[in-house]
């Protein structure tokens, strides 16, 4: 296991009004849409509230009307579980998923992830942020174990589905042989979230198919990962899969919330993560959270700036404009986080995800110059995981680039990255920095735990609960209806 890296950091300063500036026209708009020092003074206090409340909403046993849905279980979890491995080894949730994720890592070369939204986002976040990015190209040996990874059940796209399933019967024939053996795991809290259960029925069928209808191999190379009871629970219970072999997901963790229970944890674990750092970092962050004063708390700090962005400074626009190609995905679950868990009774910022300096050239024009409703927060990393690639000396100049050629693309991007943020800041746009030391999983786990208790401070602050999903179920009602109509 890893050792702990340094802690991220949430540095606002650059969006704060400097109230002594000296008066330009710019000036005069930094004093209009930047926050000012006194206004985020005055919210501390109740920003400090909130967190008791959250604090004691933790321990609830009988949940009040005016709470419900309450699932404050994501806030301990990493500690439990950390804790009850230490105590129980196999035997534990953790145990279980560490054990059921090395033997599907020894038996398949291709593992399939199905599930949506809450149920796939966080572990393709973190397999697109620890993987390389090539990883399903690599050869076997230089994946060390780990087979490669794809994601479905989370759409009904059936072009998508049906290249997956093609590309499997291309290149999986001899089920005898490991690299040519794919396996799968099912992931639905409710489990009856009509894509993952319609992609559900299609693996089921294949798996049949390219194993035998009687082989152990159609149960031992799936994974089910559901709620403690619901539709799916009942399907693999009546299908004869142990229980030893299926894994639940806690009633009071909420989809979005859920990383850090199996429907996180076990996939992670096949990518040959380092959960037990992902959780250890996590852990650390609730800390955090629940000890640190607000100038040393990224949590409380990055909800009240954000918040008082939206409510006071009318920026219902959030950016994560994020500087590492490899946190793409990453942006996507906490667009997901923010809109399910704010977007509620007319209120709620709008997330957006812009990774840089890709997008500089298709929202860069907008984010400098368009309407100023955006608040942009810079994902930065700190400390490249490669060696530098450098521009390098060429006999041919005419890019012009040998005056660069002792820099490096790592300077580029910092370039670009200050040269933005001085750009935003002369024009009054503001921005600030998440900073992480590196991309590890010590660092996800923190981060991953900071943006979900950030996003239940804003919610409690704005009055909204930020559990449940109320308004999917409208589409979904929907769609159900007009199944039942006779097929045209
Ligand atoms: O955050 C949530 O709760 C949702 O996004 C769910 O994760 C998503 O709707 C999938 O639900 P389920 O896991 O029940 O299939």
């Amino acid at each position: 296991m890893q050792l702990p890296d340094e802690a991220i950091t949430y540095d606002y300063k650059n969006l704060l009004a400097q109230p002594l500036e000296e008066w330009t026209p710019a000036s005069e708009l930094r004093q209009q849409h930047f926050l000012s020092a006194d206004v985020l003074q005055e919210l501390t206090p109740r920003v400090l509230q909130v967190r008791s409340q959250l604090a004691t909403e933790r321990e609830l046993k009988q949940i009040p009307p005016k709470l419900q849905p309450l699932q404050a279980g994501f806030i301990n979890l990493p500690q439990t579980l950390l804790e009850q491995h230490k105590r129980q080894g196999d035997a534990c949730v953790l145990g279980r998923v560490l054990r059921l994720a090395a033997t599907m890592r020894e038996e398949v070369d291709r593992f399939v992830v199905l599930g949506i939204g809450g149920s796939y986002m966080g572990a393709r976040a973190l397999f697109e942020a620890v993987r390389s990015s090539c990883h399903n190209d690599l050869p076997s040996k230089d994946r060390a174990g780990t087979p490669r990874i794809y994601f479905e059940g989370n759409n009904a796209d059936n072009d998508t589905l049906h290249e997956l399933f093609e590309m499997l019967s291309i290149t999986c024939v001899d089920p005898d042989v490991r690299e040519e053996r794919w396996g799968a795991c099912v992931i639905s809290k409710g489990g009856d979230t009509l894509e993952t259960a319609a992609a559900f029925r299609a693996f089921r069928r294949e798996l049949a198919e390219y194993y035998g209808s009687h082989s152990p191999q159609r149960k031992s190379l799936l994974v089910p990962i559901t709620g403690e009871a619901g539709k799916l629970r009942s399907l693999v219970n009546a299908d004869g899969f142990s229980e030893e072999n299926i894994l639940t997901i806690p009633d009071d963790v909420g989809g979005r919330f859920s990383v850090f229970t199996p429907v996180g944890l076990f996939p992670a674990a096949v990518m040959g993560l380092d959960v037990r750092a992902l959780l250890l970092g996590a852990a650390a962050m609730t800390k955090r959270f629940l000890e640190e004063r607000f100038e040393n708390n990224p949590v409380l700090q990055f909800a009240a700036v954000n918040y008082l962005m939206y409510t006071k400074y009318h920026k219902p626009i959030r950016v994560m404009s994020i500087w590492s190609k490899k946190l793409e995905a990453l942006g996507l679950w906490y667009d997901q986080l923010l809109a399910e868990s704010l977007g509620k009774q007319g209120v709620g910022p709008t997330p957006i995800t812009a990774v840089d300096t890709r997008d500089m050239h298709s929202r860069g024009q907008q984010h400098q110059d368009g309407a100023r409703d955006k608040v942009i927060n810079n994902l930065v990393v700190k400390t490249w995981a490669n060696p530098p690639i450098m521009i390098g000396m060429s006999d041919r100049n005419e890019d012009d680039l040998n005056r660069f050629n002792r820099k490096g693309l790592p300077d580029v991007m910092r370039a670009a990255r200050e040269g933005t943020n001085k750009a935003y800041y002369d024009v009054a746009r503001p921005t600030a920095d998440l900073v992480l030391p590196v991309i590890s999983e010590h660092t996800l786990g923190q981060l991953m735990q900071m943006l979900m208790l950030a996003t239940v401070v804003e919610a409690r602050l704005l009055g909204v609960n930020p559990y449940g999903q109320p308004g999917v179920q409208a589409y979904k009602a929907n769609m159900i209806e007009l199944l039942k109509q006779p097929a045209m």
